[in-house]
């Protein structure tokens, strides 16, 4: 496995009050290619900040991104821009589809930005939605889809033009918990199939079951990764998958002990399921 991406004591100290906010401090990370990454913490812990250097949003205060063997700080802006269209995908907490272009153009759109969109594209784009349970939405706007199912178009913008990093900020906020399994599920297998590296932040320890390594940020620090599946099954709260769980057995599951981050920490089984609905 090749190393995608590597940061090296990265902080971000905003400074727009009178007190300077560290939001990230030191974060030193390594992932590597065929990699997701679920990456969790209290609210303000650091994620979004985290996710938008990696993105080539945010300049860091100091400290060193590498991605793809590229160092961010060494680029130009354009460069920096087109680096981060060709090889970057990224859904934040807001989706920001335009909202004039429908959910397939939506989709399109980072093809077009890279000028190559051709019918293969076009076809990728439909499969990706269709994948992503929205098959017989490919033509509405934004206005006319659901929080859920706009989301669901972010991941596909995200992944269309075959990105060596995926970064997805709270990619099941909208979802309800079966759809947010089979999203993550889906967006698991998208990272592995086609070896790319991926990083989701999330507040549900359970979409946890998904992913290779858990890293937990505290105060703007990594407080602990977690590497060992056994120890993430057990954060996940999936330790013994039910596949068909009663609907008592998840209404039942308050007052588990899941550790201390995140605001659902409260285990419940695996649904099961097989396929995408629409
Ligand atoms: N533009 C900004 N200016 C000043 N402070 C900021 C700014 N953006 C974030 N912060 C602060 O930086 C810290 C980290 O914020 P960040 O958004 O990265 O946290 P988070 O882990 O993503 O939280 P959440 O889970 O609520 O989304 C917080 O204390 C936040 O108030
Ligand atoms: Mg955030």
């Amino acid at each position: 496995m090749t190393v995608v991406l590597e940061t090296q004591a990265v902080s971000k100290i905003y400074k727009s009050d009178s007190t300077p906010i560290k939001a990230v401090d030191e974060v030193s990370l390594t992932i590597r290619t065929g990699e997701f990454i679920g990456l969790v913490g209290p609210s303000g812990s650091g994620k979004t900040t985290m996710l938008a250097m990696l993105a080539a949003l945010l300049t860091p205060s100091s400290g060193t991104i590498i991605i793809d063997d590229h160092n961010l700080a060494e680029m130009k802006e354009a460069q920096r821009t087109r680096f981060r269209r060709e090889k970057i995908g990224f859904t934040f907490q807001q989706n920001n589809l335009l909202p004039f272009l429908n959910a397939q153009e939506n989709v399109e759109l980072m093809l077009r930005l890279n000028n190559r969109l051709d019918k293969r594209g076009r076809e990728r784009a439909q499969d990706l939605l269709t994948r992503l349970g929205l098959g017989d939405r490919l033509h509405n706007l934004p206005s006319q889809l659901s929080g859920g199912q706009q989301q669901r178009v972010a991941i596909a913008r995200a992944l269309i033009h075959n990105p060596n990093l995926v970064l997805a900020d709270e990619p099941t906020a909208n979802l309800d918990t079966e759809r947010a399994f089979q999203v993550v599920e889906t967006f698991a297998e998208l990272i592995h199939e086609h070896d790319r590296a991926g990083i989701m932040v999330t507040h549900d320890l359970r979409m946890c079951h998904y992913v290779d390594k858990v890293v937990q940020m505290l105060d703007g620090r990594i407080e602990r990764i977690i590497e060992d599946r056994a120890e993430i099954e057990a954060l996940a709260g999936t330790a013994r998958p039910v596949e068909t769980p009663p609907a008592i057995a998840i209404l039942n599951s308050e007052g588990a002990q899941n550790g201390n981050v995140g605001r659902l920490a409260q285990p419940a089984p695996r649904p099961g399921f097989q396929s995408l609905p629409a």
